[in-house]
């Protein structure tokens, strides 16, 4: 069975990337439904779980990312310039070129989004590698496969729908799995840790980059006006949405830092662990191999 047919058969929705009329990227089943404010009675904590500040059902929050990204998807990218003066630019291009990719890798980015990290990766692979762009939101997906198309990048790229929590690969897929400011957004972290682990290859590694616990106690009150006065107010002006971006502030404070994140990915079987902040811990890249 080729990949495109496996990973279809395991309920991924596969786009190979070509210029010819391609097809559309699914829509977001049941992302856009309305949440509701509180837990239900009668629920116990572990059925609820943080979406930014608040309590959510568990069962709700991945709807409600899908709005998020749904919301942005067409002013994702000028909205990162804006927020960070362009310095993802240069955490995502620090990601790739250490991520040990080599020619000829398989490679996974998940939450792929709108393609930076997938584009970087490419170049690396070159025409006998792979990149598989993996996100859950299809409007994301879509805006990132018409920008790399458009940028001629389509040899060696594919795309398809897919949650973090449930891979559609068998296990030891891939050479790298990375994700990129994206596991803070899923429900179940572990889940999504333990699933990168099972799609590498023995030698594979698995990488994160995602925003962490800034060290510095000097800037921990500009960034903080940072996060929850400017990025709104950005988010409103320029995306037409504060909400999402109040949503952004949120969840980088809920997202567990370094050394929690570290000891959860050796929980998911990872060896070697290890993280390297960026930027003062605005970001960690965490890493770790399975032997
Ligand atoms: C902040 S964007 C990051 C996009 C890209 N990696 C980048 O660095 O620009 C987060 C992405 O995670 C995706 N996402 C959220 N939850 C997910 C899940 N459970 N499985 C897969 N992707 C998910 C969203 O759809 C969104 O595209």
């Amino acid at each position: 069975m080729g990949w495109n047919a496996e990973w279809a058969s395991k309920g991924a929705r596969v786009y190979v990337s070509c210029t010819a009329a391609a097809p559309a990227l699914g829509d977001n089943a049941g992302m856009n439904a309305k949440p509701s404010d509180t837990p239900s009675r009668g629920e116990s904590p572990a059925d609820t779980t943080h979406f930014g500040y608040r309590e959510v059902p568990t069962a709700e929050k991945q709807r409600l990312v899908g709005r998020v990204f749904s919301s942005v998807a067409g002013r994702y990218d000028l909205m990162n310039d804006l927020m960070s003066l362009g310095i993802h630019r240069l955490w995502k291009r620090y990601f790739v070129a250490t991520s040990g990719v080599r020619r000829g890798d398989r490679v996974l980015d998940l939450a792929g989004g709108t393609g930076d990290i997938a584009s970087l990766l490419l170049e690396r692979v070159g025409p006998e590698g792979e990149i598989v762009l993996g996100d859950i939101n299809g409007e994301m997906l879509r805006v990132g496969r018409d920008r790399l198309t458009d940028r001629g990048q389509v040899r060696g790229l594919r795309y398809a729908q897919m949650n973090a929590e449930a891979l559609p690969f068998p296990d030891g897929s891939f050479d790298l799995v990375t994700i990129a400011f994206g596991l803070r957004n899923v429900t179940d972290k572990q889940k999504g840790l333990d699933e990168m682990f099972r799609v590498l290859k023995p030698g594979g590694r698995g990488l994160v980059l995602e925003f962490s616990e800034v060290k510095a106690d000097w800037f921990k009150p500009l960034y903080d006006f940072h996060s929850f006065q400017v990025l709104p107010r950005l988010g409103r002006l320029f995306a037409g949405d504060a909400d999402s971006y109040q949503y952004l502030a949120e969840s980088i404070r809920q997202h567990p830092p370094q050394e929690a994140l570290k000891a959860m990915m050796a929980q998911a079987g990872f060896e070697r662990c290890d993280y390297r902040n960026l930027s003062g811990g605005i970001c960690a890249i965490h890493s770790g191999h399975r032997l």
